[in-house]
């Protein structure tokens, strides 16, 4: 324990005992205080370790490292399930360590993509809802030990999280053991954030109350024995920033094709001016799009979404949005400062909730989501891949965009039309790797235009698409081969040898386009 620490939000200075009377709450838990290698020692090799932490935000920070530490000395290799990705370079340091088998949900990290991508890690990339729902009921591996970030421990040995709940609390109730790792750059002041709801068994589930994006329907804290809880750490580390890039020139002519088109559903009846609740996946291009509402003619703006990000904020004191209902805030440097340094100014219009519940089809389909989600290609068709690089090359993961899609009012996947110079078409004949199916994509929007394949037949979708989203010298090229799967005939045609073509061009030439490809071919 620290003799005296300072907060980077509040800047007070706090003594080890003012620590211990405000973040461990429960006397009797303050004996379990230790250092990351000792609460190491408690996982063993082969265990299934749940640790907090979703899209940078609120993970466990020191214990893995400690873990980490281990495993270069010792056989120890571990099956890591999240909220979501981690920041600190949590997942690189495990995987160059060696200690990672097995992960899942969700990952952003190079160093783990590279050692998936050489099959070294066994990554299981699944739908962000359904994790805990896997685990609850046995269909995968138990947890063993649980990991949790947390503000402070409560008098009766509730764990309150700090900027994620993610999968956090099903994690703690289900695993035998926990390690909390009180961090004390995280203010107090998020209690009262966190909405902790956990659905009760099937066949005879209830109904999840939300009925509007600002119930609390849960605790604030996740209740589990105080017992279980065998070791505490103090840290003082704070989340990674978030590394999306401002917005561009593409990006914000996708964010002015969307206005567009929403002003357009407003003034046909369709949408109110405050539109339906919002959905925006993460990245640099979902950001934009989002940022892009700060200066559109809506008002009274809400958010049922996952990640809350830069945009969020910006639409707050913009005095566009209302509220904003989530799984994790993860920011910027600069905007992390002003946020969690004024987090009173928006804690009353904010919710954090456990993953399941931010993502769940039931609640997504009950409010009638409008979701924004980003993908790497799509196809004439209207399918999505948004994870697999050249269809065999994972990305990051599905995450949550496939819960969001497939139950929306408005499923939209934004894109910008060429990727790596214009090498790449982010528009090709068929997709290498399906995330989301042509049935779960109502809008497809690019920095060219916006196609809205609302009730449209898979011709008509591929004619719109060609004309609206893609790029020249694609948009012919798409055109042709479109004339050419025609001629062949069927409800969606392909030239099945020719499918591909653009695919296998980009990795012998360098290139998707025909011209270049054969100059660079012939050069
Ligand atoms: N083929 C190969 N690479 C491509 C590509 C394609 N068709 N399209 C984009 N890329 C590359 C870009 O060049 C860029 O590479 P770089 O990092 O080397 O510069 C990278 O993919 C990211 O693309 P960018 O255009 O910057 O978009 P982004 O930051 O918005 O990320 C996704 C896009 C699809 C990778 C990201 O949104 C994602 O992982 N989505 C899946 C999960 C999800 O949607 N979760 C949301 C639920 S809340």
């Amino acid at each position: 324990m620290p003799e005296a620490t300072q907060s980077q939000h509040t800047g007070l200075t706090q003594t080890a005992r003012e620590i211990q009377e405000q973040r461990i709450r429960l006397p009797e838990l303050r004996k379990r205080v230790c250092s990351a290698e000792h609460a190491a020692l408690w996982i063993e090799d082969g265990m299934t370790i749940g640790m907090s932490g979703f899209t940078r935000a609120g993970d466990a920070k020191v214990v893995p490292l400690a873990i980490a530490e281990r495993a270069k000395t010792e056989h120890l290799k571990i099956s890591l399930m999240t909220g979501a990705s981690l920041g600190n370079d949590v997942d690189k340091t495990l995987t160059e360590a060696g200690a990672m088998s097995r992960r899942m949900p969700f990952q952003s990290d190079p160093t783990l993509r590279a050692a998936i991508n050489r099959g070294e890690v066994m990554y299981v990339d699944q739908h962000l809802s359904e994790t805990v729902e896997q685990l609850r009921t046995r269909q995968i591996n138990a947890i063993d030990v649980a990991i949790i970030e947390a503000i402070a421990i409560t008098e009766t040995g509730a764990i309150i999280p700090t900027t994620s709940v993610g999968n956090s609390a099903s994690f703690a109730i289900l695993a035998d053991q926990v390690i909390v790792e009180i961090n004390l750059t995280q203010s107090l002041e998020l209690e009262g954030l966190h909405d902790i709801f956990i659905p009760k068994h099937r066949p005879r589930r209830e109904p999840v109350p939300i009925m509007s994006v600002s119930d609390r329907i849960g605790s604030t804290a996740i209740s589990i024995p105080p017992e279980k809880i065998v070791a505490i750490v103090i840290t003082q580390k704070s989340d990674s920033a978030s590394t999306i890039l401002p917005p561009d020139h593409d990006t914000a002519k996708i964010a002015s094709h969307l206005v567009n088109f929403f002003k357009d559903e407003v003034r046909d009846g369709r949408l109110t001016n405050s539109l339906m609740p919002l959905q925006a996946g993460i990245g640099t291009i979902a950001n934009a799009v989002m940022s892009g509402f700060i200066d559109s003619p809506f008002e009274h703006l809400t958010m049922y979404s996952e990640v809350l990000q830069d945009s969020t904020f910006d639409l707050f004191d913009a005095g566009k949005l209302d509220f904003a209902s989530g799984s994790s805030i993860t920011l910027s440097s600069q905007k992390s400062r002003e946020v969690f340094n004024n987090i009173g100014k928006y804690k009353d219009r904010l919710i954090l909730r456990p993953q399941e519940i931010s993502n769940h089809p039931e609640v997504i389909r009950r409010l009638g989501l409008i979701t924004i989600n980003t993908a790497l290609e799509a196809d004439i068709y209207g399918n999505i891949n948004s994870t697999h690089v050249l269809g065999t090359h994972m990305m990051n993961g599905i995450g949550g965009s496939g819960d969001f899609a497939r139950n929306a009012y408005l499923s939209v996947f934004a894109t910008k039309s060429i990727a790596k110079d214009g090498k790449i078409s982010s528009i090709v004949p068929m997709v290498t790797h399906v995330d989301h199916t042509e049935h779960d994509v109502d809008i497809i929007v690019t920095e060219i235009g916006l196609a809205d394949l609302r009730g449209l037949a898979p011709r008509e979708r591929a004619q719109k698409i060609i004309q609206h989203c893609v790029a020249e010298p694609y948009k012919q090229m798409l055109f042709d081969y479109l004339a050419e799967a025609e001629l062949r005939g069927g409800h969606t045609p392909h030239v099945l040898e020719k499918a591909y073509a653009w695919h296998t061009r980009y990795r012998e030439t360098g290139t998707m386009s025909e011209v270049a490809g054969t100059l660079k071919a012939v050069a």
